[in-house]
Formats: structure tokens, sequence, C-alpha cells
């Protein structure tokens, strides 16, 4: 499994509506699995492909680390691999959360969405499933769904924090290019 490099913004590719995948062939398990390895040695909780530069609706992610940490600091992986990811339902009632994205590096908002959501996938044997997920996985996976439409956990914020956000890190991406 490789690591891949993620990428940040302000790189348009993040701003990219991605295309469904056909089917999870064996090219798309490949991705799936350099993905997790990639969000594991981050490391983060998810990933989307367009975060690493592949515009085709896949995402990986794994709570259960984050969820462990209160009674059971020692808990085994368990990841979740979703092509095509819908969301077919959501509650009307909402969750803040703290967020934060591999892309935008050391920057954390709360966002509020859904607190509840049900979501339908290719897994990654390219069998249709239904997950139905509150808490961190359900923020988690709106977040990723997100990052396959273009769409940054800093849009859900005020403009004004957005576009300071945006600034920064174009000014650093500016000064890395000059250096
Ligand atoms: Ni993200």
């Amino acid at each position: 499994m490789a690591i891949m490099d993620i990428i940040k913004i302000p790189d348009p590719v993040l701003k990219t509506v991605a295309d469904p995948v056909a089917e999870v062939d064996d090219d798309v398990r490949r991705l799936m699995d350099d993905m997790l390895a990639t969000m594991y040695d981050a490391p983060g909780i998810g990933l989307a492909a367009p975060q690493v530069g592949v515009l085709s609706r896949v995402i990986v992610a794994d709570v259960a680390k984050r969820e462990a940490t209160e009674d059971h600091p020692e808990v085994e992986p368990e990841p979740i691999f979703l092509a095509n990811p819908e969301i077919i339902w959501q509650s009307e009632a909402t969750s803040d959360y703290e967020e934060g994205c591999l892309s935008i590096p050391e920057i954390y908002e709360t966002v509020t969405r859904p607190a509840e959501v049900t979501v339908r996938y290719l897994d990654r044997d390219n069998e249709e499933q239904e997950l139905n997920c509150s808490g961190i996985m359900a923020t988690c996976l709106q977040h990723e769904i997100d990052h396959l439409n273009g769409v940054l956990f800093i849009d859900h914020i005020s403009r004004l924090k957005r576009q300071l956000i945006m600034r920064k890190f174009t000014k650093a991406k500016r000064l890395a290019e000059a250096g």
C-alpha cells in the first residue's frame, strides 16, 4: 500500500465535483487501500479521493480510534470503504462538532450538520450497502461526501472566517512557491 500526497487548499481540485465509479474493481480497491494507508499515516479519521488528486467518488473512514479514546484506549481498526456514497435520509435534529480536515491543516471550526444520516454506497466488494449512523461517524461521512462535491467544511462556517483561512493558505502557498 502506498502513501499518497494529500492536497491542501487552495488547490482547485478540492473544489471540483468527483465522478462516480462504474464498479468497485481491482483498481478502485487499490485506490481504497492506498487512501486508507494515507489516512492512517496522516493521521485522520476520513479521507476522500479528491484529497489525493483522484476525482472519483470514493471515501475511506475509520472512527474507531477516535471513539475509543475515552473508555477503551486500545482498539482494533474498523475501516469502512465507500464508493458512490449517497445520503438517502437525514435527521432534522442536528449536532455541532469541531471539525478539521487533512487538506486544511491545523484549522478547527464548529460545524452544524444533521445528527443522523443513512448512507447508501458500494462497499469494497462492489455490494450495495446502507448504513445508518449518528455521532462522529455521521459527521465524518457527511464531511467526506461533501469533498466529493467540491465542498469543504469551511464552506459551512461564516464567510469572514472562511476568507481569513483561505487568505492564510493562499499566502503560505505563494511563499512556498517563491522560496
Ligand atoms: Ni476533509
